[in-house]
């Protein structure tokens, strides 16, 4: 195993409802990295999760008719289910409200209480239900919640306080120090110059109000506010504060955490604030992702515009999913899901540029060298060196994207290589090279165009894995320093007889965009209420 290490987190999920396909985003593009990282030869390591306490979780169970305990429990299988029908390689699934974590959380409270970083007062604010989450009258939207838009309630109530204003400099500073800290940088810049550089209010970290969370050990009428209890699963998922903690000395601090933009205000502020309260290091790096919206705004079910996974997995199968959601979303941007433009990808950049470009490639191996591929012999002539220099470029900068997680670029990347070696097709003309017995000239086409797959496979490997693999077997590629991420750069490797598959299935069978869009309209439809 490898002495690089690579921790990357999602935020654990609220099992409040089924996950829509937004929310399979963060989730989808964690895995993406992980399996780049390790492709790259990082020992890494994907923690994902639920954020099973709290008000919101305790009213729908309720509603349900179900204890807490026994609605988040259904709600875990379904979450596990989900993600493995999505493929997700994650090494750890954390839920609140297992012991391994509850112990930790109330050690930490404790912790934290007696060095003086948690003290006792009384809160008076309004408080959003949904979002769990207290706002002073000046945070209020036109006497709304800010975040989500809907009512608020005045509530006072005897509660702890962590002291944020102590740890307000020492946040300053490491955010001067450490520019890349949080990414995308408009984001960095909006929660240190609207949030930080003017000055951290204490926050209140308990609640009386229900009792569905972590009771505070030494005052059990109060229970841990679920962002503190949420956040610390990073760590004692590795096992921090308990008998083993190897996990956590080998791994932490984190690479890469993830989160969505509604919730990068709890991971660029408090959290790296209770790692400093508990003499940590904090993480290297927290990514903010855009949402995805629809073409009408928010994805609602009110609206009756939801999308869920499943339905786009059922009928248009995983990697055509991951490959939307991994091109549509520019870093740090919203992406908006739209029936035709998701077909659109399906049928441009899947079927005619990757599905055509197998399919010609195999079929013209098979008629002129009976399908076996020709050696290697050199450039022929300008247009495989142009192609052979043109695809390096590419996966060069694919690899820099990757490396700074701009997995659309990278994939952009991808596509470019692919779509020049369609190009470089209609430039060569093997057919008249066929016709003409330039045979010579003929074997270097063929084996530029099999070499461009193989490339091909391994830059999509991480997002499409599938995909990836039929592309490689098709071709009659095994051989394991073939697929691996090293051989990428190198364009004489295939010395061994490979042979082509005689006729391979297509990839991905072209779409009919009318019949389709309308079909996503109305799946869509019926998530109405
Ligand atoms: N439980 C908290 C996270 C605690 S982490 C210590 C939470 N859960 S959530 O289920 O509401 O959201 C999970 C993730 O999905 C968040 O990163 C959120 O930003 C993301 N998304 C929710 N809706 C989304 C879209 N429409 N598009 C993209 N991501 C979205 O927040």
């Amino acid at each position: 195993m490898s002495d690089k290490t690579f921790y990357i987190t999602t935020p654990i999920y609220y099992p409040s409802g089924k996950f829509h396909l937004g929310t399979a985003y963060t989730t989808v593009l964690a895995d993406t990295i992980k399996r780049y990282k390790k492709f790259r030869g990082y020992d890494s390591r994907l923690l994902t999760g639920l954020d099973e306490h709290g008000q919101k979780i305790q009213e729908v169970a309720k509603k349900q008719g179900k204890t807490p305990q026994e609605y988040v429990d259904e709600m875990a299988d379904y979450a596990k289910k989900i993600w493995a029908t999505m493929e997700i390689n994650y090494d750890d699934f954390i839920r609140t409200t297992e012991s391994r974590h509850t112990k930790i959380v109330e050690e930490i409270f404790d912790r934290l209480m007696d060095q003086g970083d948690i003290y006792k007062g009384e809160y008076e604010g309004w408080y959003c239900t949904p979002c769990e989450t207290f706002f002073t009258e000046t945070q209020l939207v036109d006497g709304k919640c800010p975040d989500c838009g809907r009512e608020v309630h005045k509530m006072k109530e005897e509660a702890y306080f962590f002291n944020m204003k102590k740890y307000t400099d020492r946040l300053i500073k490491f955010y001067e120090e450490h520019p890349h800290f949080i990414e995308p940088e408009s984001r960095r810049n909006e929660l240190f110059n609207n949030f930080i550089k003017p000055g951290l209010e204490d926050l209140c970290v308990t609640r009386t109000s229900f009792d569905w969370g972590v009771k505070v050990r030494k005052d059990p009428k109060h229970v841990v506010y679920v962002w503190l209890d949420a956040l610390v699963n990073y760590i004692t998922a590795l096992g921090y504060l308990s008998n083993d903690d190897q996990l956590f000395k080998k791994y932490w601090p984190a690479n890469l955490q993830l989160v969505g933009k509604d919730i990068i205000r709890f991971h660029g502020i408090y959290w790296p604030i209770f790692l400093m309260a508990l003499d940590l290091p904090l993480p290297e790096k927290i990514y903010a992702h855009g949402f995805l919206m629809m073409k009408d705004g928010k994805m609602s079910k009110s609206k009756g515009n939801v999308v869920y996974p499943e339905m786009l997995l059922n009928r248009y199968g995983l990697d055509a999913t991951r490959y939307f959601l991994l091109r549509e979303f520019a870093f740090g941007q919203d992406a908006v899901f739209s029936p035709e433009g998701f077909v659109e990808r399906f049928n441009f950049d899947l079927c005619n540029d990757l599905g055509n470009l197998l399919n010609r490639t195999i079929g013209m191996v098979n008629k002129y060298f009976s399908g076996i591929v020709p050696k290697y012999n050199g450039c022929k002539n300008e247009a495989d060196k142009k192609l052979e220099e043109e695809t390096l470029k590419y996966i060069k900068k694919y690899e820099e994207y990757m490396d700074s997680y701009h997995l659309n670029n990278a994939l952009e990347e991808a596509w470019k290589a692919i779509s020049i070696t369609n190009k470089y097709i209609d430039e060569t003309m093997p057919w008249v090279l066929a016709k003409e017995e330039k045979t010579e000239e003929l074997s270097s086409v063929m084996y530029h165009l099999v070499e461009n797959l193989r490339k091909a496979a391994i830059m999509i490997r991480p997002a499409m894995e599938t995909t990836s693999n039929k592309i490689l077997s098709q071709l009659g590629i095994e051989n394991e320093t073939l697929i691996s991420y090293d051989s990428i750069y190198k364009y004489d490797l295939l010395q061994d007889d490979i042979k082509v598959i005689e006729k391979g299935e297509p990839l991905f069978v072209r779409l009919d965009a009318d019949v389709e869009t309308e079909y996503i309209r109305n799946e869509m439809k019926k998530t109405g209420v």
